[in-house]
């Protein structure tokens, strides 16, 4: 049994200046590369269809691909100060929170607005390059998956997520007002799940952990937002995110009765570090580096701000659910269950799995504009 100071580095999960302690140094680099340790697999069985549901979302993935420059509407103008005040105002954002005798004390309306223009600057490139973290797993999927209809459902994704790449980035350069290099512990966490030789953990990282958690976001941010273009944008990979946590929860779900407690605790660990990983980076340390105020003293703001808690529980919406699903919650001695209920989110075992969610999420005929 591995000690939680060995799977996150740290005895307690909520020391600040542990988590502080890890931030990106190479951020000037162009490139990053990292190991990926596993063989690619050719299967000579090429019956189609062997798994009824995977075949059955590669037949839906082919029939949901959009395209983000002409499907969506460029043309709209976004002033960006002017959203983030439109949406403090329509979300009550900020309200309740107690900044006596902090390092927001003296803030006025100026700095809040330059706060809300830089968490969106943030939150936006994080988004980016966790897409683009998607789209390497997927393709390592392709290689590494042993199942052909399961190489074919990822090699749709490969190319769902070049798209996500694609119009965050053309979002970014275009509507908002700069770009923040990839969060450390964001990068770290891309970095084990790409690492990681076997096929099913980058499965487990990428398709129920990052991209459950980045389903939750994208849900909140959609309904949150007053800009229509993003709004919209999130519609569409939100629609396709949801086929990929599918694929994951299909995917593991047969395979996993195939692991012993020991194999399966060895995924549990993996499921809490990513989580511990995912929490660590929604403390936003970058931006509060940009603002200039004292990182440790804002972040502990921030970690008793019920708004934002609540927030961080939210976002493991869809995790936690998916988890029980897959038997990972309550196998061996309940080991993540535990973990789970430490880190606050166990409530949401109740709400519904992934599996068959895409059907809710698809775009419905004649949903895509097509401004071409
Ligand atoms: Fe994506
Ligand atoms: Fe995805």
């Amino acid at each position: 049994m591995t000690s939680t100071e060995n799977i996150i580095g740290r005895a307690d999960v909520n020391d600040i200046e542990q988590i502080l302690m890890i931030s990106n140094t190479d951020v000037d680099a162009a490139i990053h590369a990292v190991e990926d340790n596993a063989d690619a697999i050719f299967t000579w069985d090429y019956e189609k269809g062997s798994r009824p549901a995977l075949n059955k979302l590669y037949e839906k993935a082919k029939n949901s691909q959009w395209n983000g420059e002409t499907d969506l509407d460029w043309s709209i103008n976004v002033d960006q100060e002017a959203v983030v005040v439109a949406n403090m105002a329509a979300n009550n954002r900020g309200v309740g929170l107690d900044v006596a005798g902090t390092c927001f004390e003296k803030w006025g309306d100026k700095e809040w607005t330059e706060l809300g223009i830089q968490s969106q600057n943030w939150t936006l490139s994080q988004f980016m390059h966790g897409e683009q973290g998607a789209l390497l797993c997927t393709a390592k999927i392709v290689e590494t998956v042993p199942w052909i209809d399961a190489k074919y459902y990822a090699s749709t994704q490969v190319m769902d997520e070049a798209r996500h790449v694609e119009v965050f980035a053309k979002y970014l350069n275009e509507k908002l007002s700069g770009h923040y290099p990839v969060n450390a512990h964001l990068k770290m966490l891309l970095d084990d799940i790409v690492r990681d030789s076997r096929w099913d953990m980058t499965y487990l990282g990428m398709q129920i952990m990052v991209e459950g958690l980045a389903l939750a976001a994208f849900g909140f941010m959609h309904q949150m937002t007053t800009e229509p273009l993003l709004k919209q944008l999130l519609r569409y990979v939100m629609s396709d995110e949801a086929r990929h946590v599918a694929f994951g929860v299909l995917s593991l779900k047969e395979y996993y009765q195939e692991l012993s407690l020991d194999e399966i605790r060895e995924r549990q660990e993996f499921a809490f570090e990513a989580a511990v990983r995912m929490r660590d980076r929604f403390l936003q340390q970058e931006v509060w580096d940009r603002m200039g105020v004292p990182v440790k003293e804002a972040v502990n703001v921030v970690m008793h701000d019920p708004g934002q808690i609540l927030f961080q529980q939210m976002l493991f919406a869809k995790i936690v659910p998916n988890c029980k699903k897959l038997g990972l919650l309550d196998a061996g001695d309940g080991w993540l269950r535990t973990k789970f209920t430490e880190l606050g989110v166990i409530d949401f075992e109740h709400m519904p799995d992934t599996e068959e969610e895409y059907e809710t999420f698809a775009l419905a005929d004649g949903e895509i504009a097509g401004v071409r």
